[in-house]
């Protein structure tokens, strides 16, 4: 009797011990919300938590959003979106207001421990043709002005998340001790960067080896990777030998072409923060869960043995890692992968196992990431092509295929994707089927002019290996209340605070 209590106990303390993973130290992640159908705040809360990251990267100061971060000591970057830069930038009040609203609000005893505001999302990035330019650095100066004047200044600091793109090395000589700001760009970076400096914050930058790769057949593949090629079994790839070094990832050698481009200007110590990394799983014949294994196995090893880059040895470099989970609601103007970027699938399950420790041991880095507990769904239904849907309707089935990608995501049916391999019913039925998910199973959604049919019989559904015909997260009813609930809580608690502070 004594014996099997103590084995009990035993057993309680290993369920305790697994319930949570640890991460490499410090490790973030990104959590975008643009999906279709969002997983509660709290469920996702737990999940970052679950998997032992420590901090998170959000792209606004969504009340919902920070409902969930509330009581969880998660270190949170929040955002200014780009499309406020300029009122934020032109008006110091706005930008007192924006903090007041966005960041004093939740400074109380169990409230959000945010920790940075990122300014903007890469608005020097050169498809935005300089829009944003004029506005940045003055919303900077604003933010971080009202966060001071607010007494946030010395726990939070503004900073500005840039694309690699801000800087490059000639084409006359490629290699990272010849980095330098992009010629556009250069003067605002200068500005940005002395502010950054003397408020003790970080420059925030955004490092993708996959978009190396992409559209790019003769980048060498294995340079994207961290593993010098053994992963492939290829001759490890040529280094780009620079001033005594031997570069052989484009992580170290992009991360250090930034490193020059700050020592140009004066400020070659000055903190970086990766923004977002990450390798996306689907969407492009590149995405694929192999590689995204593969990349982030290296990168996680590369962070645990904390050896920094050549030009920084031994500097831990901090990271948030792109991202949490899928967005089916993204836009696909950067390529159809843009959906897939997460670790997780939609519904929170990891999509490939990795050691978030970094860790190389043959077990331990097969482990899996932890799924997302208490995910509700909708009900196990699909809606596929009728089977009485004959070919003669070939025109009329192609349209309403056309019709529902056209407003819900058929990204993984391309070519060399992962429902890639379905033929011409099974790819009309996948089509159907996410418009019918992403209107939350609304029956007026499964007509497509008679050709659709629902069905509860998994045996009707055409998936195949990683072509998985989804059932959507519930995103209404109780799941949705808890949430608004939390927010109300959250609100009434903040504002309580600032009645005391004043
Ligand atoms: C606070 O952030 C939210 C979400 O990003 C935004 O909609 C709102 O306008 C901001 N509040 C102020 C006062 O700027
Ligand atoms: C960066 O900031 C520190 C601390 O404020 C200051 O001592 C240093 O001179 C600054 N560096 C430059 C290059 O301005
Ligand atoms: C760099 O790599 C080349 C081979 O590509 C090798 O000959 C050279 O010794 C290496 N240099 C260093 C410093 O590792
Ligand atoms: C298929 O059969 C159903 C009834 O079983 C009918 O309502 C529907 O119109 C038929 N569709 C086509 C395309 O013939
Ligand atoms: C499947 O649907 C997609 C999206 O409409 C289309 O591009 C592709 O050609 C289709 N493939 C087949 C086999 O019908
Ligand atoms: C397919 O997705 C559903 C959730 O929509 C999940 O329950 C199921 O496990 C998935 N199947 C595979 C093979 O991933």
């Amino acid at each position: 009797m004594a014996a099997s209590r103590r084995v009990a106990a035993a057993m309680i303390g290993v369920v305790a011990i697994m319930a949570t993973i640890a991460a490499v130290d410090g490790l973030g992640v990104n959590w975008g919300t643009m999906a279709t159908h969002r997983l509660p705040p709290k469920v996702i809360a737990r999940l970052i938590k679950d998997n032992g990251f420590k901090k998170v990267k959000i792209f606004d100061a969504d009340a919902t959003t920070m409902s969930g971060l509330a009581g969880t000591g998660i270190e949170t970057m929040i955002a200014v979106p780009n499309d406020m830069l300029s009122a934020v930038g032109g008006d110091y009040g706005r930008a007192r207001e924006w903090v007041k609203e966005n960041v004093t609000r939740y400074m109380f005893d169990g409230g959000v421990n945010i920790r940075h505001v990122a300014v903007g999302n890469e608005p020097f990035l050169k498809a935005y043709g300089g829009a944003f330019d004029r506005h940045t650095v003055p919303a900077l100066r604003n933010i971080q002005r009202a966060l001071d004047e607010a007494g946030h200044g010395t726990k939070i600091k503004a900073t500005v998340p840039v694309n690699a793109d801000v800087y490059d090395s000639p084409a006359s000589n490629p290699v990272p001790s010849a980095g330098r700001f992009r010629d556009d760009v250069a003067g605002l970076m200068a500005d940005m960067v002395k502010f950054l400096n003397r408020s003790g914050a970080p420059l925030t930058v955004n490092i993708y080896p996959f978009l190396s790769l992409y559209g790019n057949d003769d980048f060498p593949i294995d340079y994207a990777f961290f593993d010098g090629g053994a992963a492939s079994g290829d001759p490890p790839p040529k280094p780009v030998f620079d001033n005594g070094i031997n570069y052989t990832n484009v992580f170290d050698a992009n991360f250090d072409t930034l490193v020059s481009s700050l020592k140009k200007i004066g400020f070659g110590n000055l903190p970086i923060v990766i923004g977002e990394v990450g390798w996306p799983t689907d969407g492009d014949k590149h995405a694929t869960v192999a590689y995204a294994q593969r990349f982030y196995s290296g990168l996680l090893k590369r962070l645990a043995a904390r050896r920094g880059t050549p030009l920084r040895p031994r500097v831990p470099i901090d990271v948030y890692l792109f991202g949490l989970v899928d967005e089916d609601a993204k836009s696909v103007a950067p390529g159809n992968f843009e959906r897939h970027w997460g670790i997780f699938t939609f519904d929170g399950r990891p999509k490939f196992p990795v050691d978030l420790r970094g860790g190389d041991g043959r077990s331990s880095s097969s482990s899996m990431p932890l799924a997302a507990k208490g995910v509700e769904y909708m009900k196990r239904r699909w809606c596929v092509l009728a089977p009485n849907a004959t070919d003669d309707e070939a025109g009329r089935v192609a349209d309403n295929v056309g019709y529902a990608c056209a407003h819900a995501d058929c990204t993984a049916l391309g070519l060399g994707c992962s429902c890639g391999g379905l033929d011409a019913r099974g790819n009309a039925s996948y089509a159907f089927n996410v418009y019918y998910q992403a209107q939350g199973q609304a029956e007026a959604a499964c007509d497509f002019q008679g050709l659709a049919v629902v069905t509860e019989d998994e045996r009707d559904v055409p998936s195949q290996g990683a072509c998985n015909f989804t059932v959507q997260v519930a995103a209404a009813g109780k799941t949705a209340a808890a949430a608004c609930a939390a927010v109300a809580a959250a609100a009434v608690v903040g504002l309580a605070a600032v009645l005391v502070l004043v």
